[in-house]
């Protein structure tokens, strides 16, 4: 038997839940869930404690100028400058998120270091697991892998901004980084072997057909933008009903449209507005202006640009309506990715090699894999989502699912490592 026939050792179950529970107390809510914003201070501590781990492990550790984490494992005599495999997820989470999203992927690919060292493995090439920043968008929707896959401009970071208005150069210069490092962060296709993420359904699917194991076929594509809806700020008290131009009624009323919105598209295209900004913001005056942000998807491209102009359309008509004045912005487009059919089918011949059921499925939400598809063959392993819950401190996953992902991506990285 070869050293790459050789089987791949397994997770160490106690300590990738011990490592679960113990970063989900950084940033960690009195709902039970997690607020763990990227460079916020839970965001460096779960840095501290991720460097403090690397070094008991003898991992290198470097983090390039937007942020990204990259933990290493050498290959003793793999040639110089050998590609790595990359393994990896997110540290970051929406306000008030789970503990699984994306820390399951991140964490997960920590052990598979860890146990491949441990284990003294033999490997043809390095082993690099990777934290990406801000995949959750607070500053940019995946921010952190779109800096490796393209690498933003100057003038384009210096133009990102925080859900609270502040500026990512500022948080990158708060967290002591230099700022002009942010734009060299670009990796080239073929640096990288390939690229495995671990990460649970946030849907229902496994969990409704039985499945441990999801094998991603694609991820949705994205629009994100907003819509200003102007009118006219006046007195709460004094000023009668019909004779009002209150801007956040138009912005409700576009809400009750959506739904069909998005029906008259696809069945499957979805619009959210988990934004809703109005000034002057008194209990007593009436709205003279409200923004809302949007998020809409649908898995084909040219679905979600009609989306886009059928919200348009309804947020117009909803202007005529109110005697208000709207304007849209677009924010950005993302494209859907499938992802490769040769990591697809590895990812199902691994976990049927370990008795696992599978089942194809599309993601709905995000990824930092849709980045990094543009550089390396990549691929995503889902384990279930217990009710579907997710962006939610009701987020759960059984520890059984997060054991047998992680077992897989395991062996994963142990075959593209060794291949
Ligand atoms: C990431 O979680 C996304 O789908 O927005
Ligand atoms: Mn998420
Ligand atoms: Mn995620």
């Amino acid at each position: 038997m070869s050293s790459s026939e050789l089987p791949a050792p397994t997770v160490l179950m106690a300590r990738l839940r011990r490592d679960l529970e113990h970063v989900a107390g950084y940033g960690a809510t009195a709902s039970g869930g997690v607020s763990r914003t990227s460079f916020s201070g839970a965001d460096r501590q779960v840095r501290a404690w991720l460097a403090d781990e690397c070094e008991q492990a003898g991992l290198a550790l470097r983090t390039d100028g937007i942020g990204n984490v990259f933990m290493r494992l050498e290959a003793p005599g793999a040639p110089a400058g050998a590609p790595p495999v990359w393994a990896g997820s997110h540290l970051d989470s929406v306000p008030e998120g789970g503990r699984f999203d994306g820390a399951l992927g991140s964490l997960a690919a920590l052990e598979v270091l860890r146990r491949l060292a441990e284990e003294h493995v033999p490997l043809r090439r390095p082993v690099e697991a990777v934290v990406f920043a801000d995949e959750e968008g607070n500053y940019h929707h995946l921010l952190g892998s779109t800096a490796v896959a393209r690498g933003f401009a100057p003038n384009e970071l210096g133009e990102l901004r925080g859900r609270d208005g502040d500026q990512l150069v500022d948080a990158l210069q708060a967290m002591g980084w230099d700022v002009g490092a942010a734009t060299r962060t670009a990796v080239r296709p073929g640096d990288v072997h390939a690229y495995v993420e671990l990460h649970i359904e946030q849907g229902s699917v496994l969990e409704s057909a039985g499945a441990r194991i999801g094998v991603v076929t694609a991820i949705v594509g994205m629009g994100g933008g907003h819509l200003e809806f102007r009118g006219r700020q006046d007195h709460a008290g004094t000023t009668p009903m019909p004779l009002r131009r209150d801007a956040l009624r138009g912005a409700a009323d576009l809400l009750v449209r959506l739904p069909e919105v998005a029906r008259s598209v696809s069945e499957n295209a979805v619009v959210t507005c988990g934004i809703l900004h109005v000034e002057p913001g008194g209990a007593n005056v009436v709205p003279g202006l409200a923004r809302l942000q949007l998020d809409f998807r649908d898995p084909d491209r040219e679905r979600i640009l009609e989306l886009e102009e059928a919200i348009v359309v309804a947020a117009r008509d909803v202007a005529d309506r109110h005697n208000l004045k709207v304007s849209y912005t677009r924010e950005s487009i993302t494209d859907p990715v499938p992802l490769n059919p040769r990591m697809q089918d590895l990812v199902a011949t691994v976990a049927a090699s370990q008795g696992m059921q599978t089942l194809r499925l599309p993601s709905g939400a995000g990824h930092d894999a849709q980045n990094v598809a543009r550089l390396a063959p990549t691929g995503m392993i889902f384990v279930p989502s217990v009710e579907g819950r997710s962006h939610s401190p009701a987020e759960l996953s059984t520890w059984e699912d997060i054991e047998a992902g992680a077992n897989v991506l395991l062996a994963m990285v142990h075959a593209l490592a060794t291949d």
